[in-house]
């Protein structure tokens, strides 16, 4: 079959790699993929957030899956387009992408099915959300409804924070539309760790528990990012609690929008705050996470094709889930600079050698490749993960890989993983 693969990332990267594994697979395109996706299928040089040219391109090419890895084409609405072109797609409509587009819609859904979350009220008005934050105790957290790249969450410490805050997002409208809507909750106390399952419109196969690293600085200080390493499983997490957390955050989830006629295939994730009082649900994903992709593809030993058609077509009935019991580590390197400016078009050298070891991959994210040479362009650049017994193997041998790349300015995280290590 034919699979057109959207994104550019270490987590588009990693979804290739696994697809073009897949004896089902004859040709994949990746649009716009980078340096390490040509390495699986052929890149095509369409914008994620394209969604006519996306369209065109799947129909020329007699397409017959689709496979979005970001949730910016799932919000504006790319499998509802395809869908009118009969073509299937892994990944979410347009209503129910608003999980992740919309925190108010998914709080009010979490609200509906009882999932655990923060207390929380949406606010249209500057006024009327001032006067609420007045009567709270703080810290409080305030968001901003729609996509904000990851920056829309502030956890204000005092009144005089969460006021800047509401002024920023609701009259100087610094994430635009984003923003007309914010949603102002309790803040939650505990660890995150991250749930991805698969869904088929009805059913569910939960993945193993994986831990991100948002903050950019070692013990998790300083600016938030994209995620700067992680690994699966998540000691917090375990195995033996994933059924029951899973049926408490995801399967309602599921069981509501298939009731309401929206069903959702493809991945839903929970973004967790394991609390004194239990898991509680900070947001929803409707996508693989970037990096958890890296680390849950590498222990995922099913023909991920089959998993994803089994979701299309509503059959992942028929699928179990084989997951290999190593551990996996994921550590990004990234340019230095970055959440911030950084510089772009430095040689990256080593990967050959690392490449060897057949329990270690690197996962390319901003890179791209020019006569055989590897340069990066972007932040996150790439995503050294490794296969061991334990956690700790798992840390080591991809440390022992990202000791023997090289590139000028690269930056990455020491510690990714010893939040878990500390825990077995
Ligand atoms: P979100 O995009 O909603 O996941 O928020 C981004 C980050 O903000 C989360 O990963 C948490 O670290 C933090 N956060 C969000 N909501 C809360 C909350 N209610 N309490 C504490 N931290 C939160
Ligand atoms: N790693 C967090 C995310 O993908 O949103």
């Amino acid at each position: 079959m034919r699979i057109l693969l959207v994104g550019s990332g270490g987590r588009e990267h990693a979804l290739a790699w696994k697809i073009a594994k897949s004896p089902l697979v004859k040709e994949l395109y990746i649009t716009p993929g980078n340096g390490g996706t040509e390495k699986h299928g052929k890149n095509v040089p369409i914008e994620a957030d394209n969604i006519p040219e996306l369209v065109k391109f799947a129909q020329e090419k007699k397409i017959n899956l689709v496979v979005v890895g970001p949730e910016l084409p799932l919000v504006l609405g790319l499998k509802n387009a395809l869908e009118e072109v009969g073509i299937d797609c892994f990944g979410p409509g347009a209503f129910a992408a608003q999980l992740e587009g919309s925190k108010a819609f998914a709080k009010k859904i979490m609200h509906k099915t009882s999932v655990p979350t923060a207390a929380f009220e949406v606010f249209e008005d500057y006024q009327e959300a001032l006067a609420y934050i007045k009567n709270k105790s703080f810290p409080v957290v305030i968001k901003a409804d729609g996509l904000a790249a990851g920056k829309g969450v502030v956890i204000a410490q005092n009144l005089e924070e969460a006021n800047t805050t509401l002024q920023q997002i609701m009259e100087e409208k610094i994430f635009g539309a984003a923003g007309k809507r914010v949603v102002i909750e309790e803040a939650l106390q505990g660890e995150e760790a991250s749930f991805l399952a698969f869904c088929d419109g009805q059913r569910v196969k939960y993945l193993p528990s994986s831990q991100d690293h948002k903050r950019i600085g070692e013990k998790d200080t300083g600016p938030n990012t994209g995620g700067m390493g992680a690994y699966s499983p998540a000691p917090i997490l375990p195995d033996k609690d994933m059924q029951k957390v899973g049926d408490m955050v995801i399967k309602p989830i599921i069981e509501h929008l298939a009731e309401i006629g929206h069903p959702f295939k493809g991945i839903l994730y929970a973004g967790l705050m394991l609390t004194a009082e239990g898991p509680k649900v900070l947001e929803y994903n409707v996508r693989f996470g970037d990096p958890e992709c890296q680390p849950l593809l590498m222990r995922l030993e099913n023909d991920l094709v089959e998993v994803m058609l089994a979701c299309v077509k509503g059959e992942l009935d028929k699928v179990e889930l084989k997951i290999n019991p190593k551990s996996t580590l994921c550590v990004v390197m990234a340019a230095q600079g970055y959440p911030g400016k950084y510089p772009k078009g430095m040689e990256i050298k080593g990967l050959e050698e690392v490449e060897k070891d057949p329990e270690v991959m690197v996962f390319h994210a901003g890179t791209t490749q020019k006569d055989g040479k590897y340069y990066t362009s972007g932040g996150r650049v790439l995503g050294v993960t490794a296969l061991g017994k334990t956690l700790m193997e798992a840390k080591e041998k991809a440390y022992q890989a990202v000791d023997k790349i090289y590139f000028d300015n690269m930056y990455y995280r020491r510690d990714i993983g010893d939040k878990g290590i500390a825990k077995l």
